[in-house]
């Protein structure tokens, strides 16, 4: 199969003034359509092999649930731009332009997990910003079904520790710096205004059935 870059849910200028219109066509036109031509790219080198039978239909989350089984010449290729494939569409379903009301069960297993949706808050956002250069803010949920905050570097995904993201924060520079510059606080706090809950709470029902 070939690996196509989602459209948005919502207009380029919807996310303002949290998230500048420049900023989002830029990140998903050049950054993000790069990892899915990147990722075509390095699986076209298996192209008619045996081996490429394996991965070629599988999505690009089963590629990053299964990175051991893609061949060993591509799968940092794999790692990176695939990382950066599944990472970028989770996190354009995961923001919305009202943002949301922390609701649902999700925020019921948040509080449970962390003592108080603050504590969530707190934590995830201080993996945001202490993560050293680029990467990736998470919650996920673990194998045992509990609710799990960290980062990662560059495009790792959590999905190749077999964890189901369910919200995630890019910090990489190329998601802030044209209207943030160096206040990467200053994103981490606008992007608590506009998370959609609703599809983080559907993505957890469906990491937990
Ligand atoms: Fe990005």
């Amino acid at each position: 199969m070939t690996h196509e870059l989602p459209d948005l849910p919502y207009d380029y200028n919807a996310l303002e003034p949290h998230i500048d219109e420049k900023t989002m066509k830029i990140h998903h036109t050049k950054h993000h359509q790069g990892y899915v031509n990147k990722l075509n790219a390095a699986l076209d080198k298996h192209k008619g092999h045996t081996s490429h039978e394996d991965f070629s239909s599988m999505t690009v989350q089963n590629l990053l649930r299964n990175i051991n089984k893609v061949p060993a010449d591509i799968r940092e290729a794999v790692v990176n731009n695939g990382g950066g494939h599944a990472n970028h569409s989770l996190f354009w379903e995961i923001m919305s332009p009202e943002g949301s009301k922390p609701t649902g069960e999700v925020v019921e297993a948040i509080k449970q997990e962390f003592g108080s949706f603050e504590n969530f808050k707190e934590e995830f956002s201080e993996a945001a910003k202490t993560q050293f250069g680029s990467g990736w803010a998470w919650l996920v949920v673990n194998k045992e079904g509990k609710l799990e905050v960290f980062s990662t570097p560059n495009q790792d995904s959590p999905l190749m520790e077999d964890l189901s993201p369910i919200l995630g924060l890019d910090v990489w520079e190329h998601s802030y710096y044209l209207n943030y510059q160096n206040k990467r606080p200053d994103y981490v706090e606008a992007f608590f205004n506009i998370i959609n809950w609703k599809q983080v709470d559907h993505l957890y029902k469906e990491a937990t059935k």
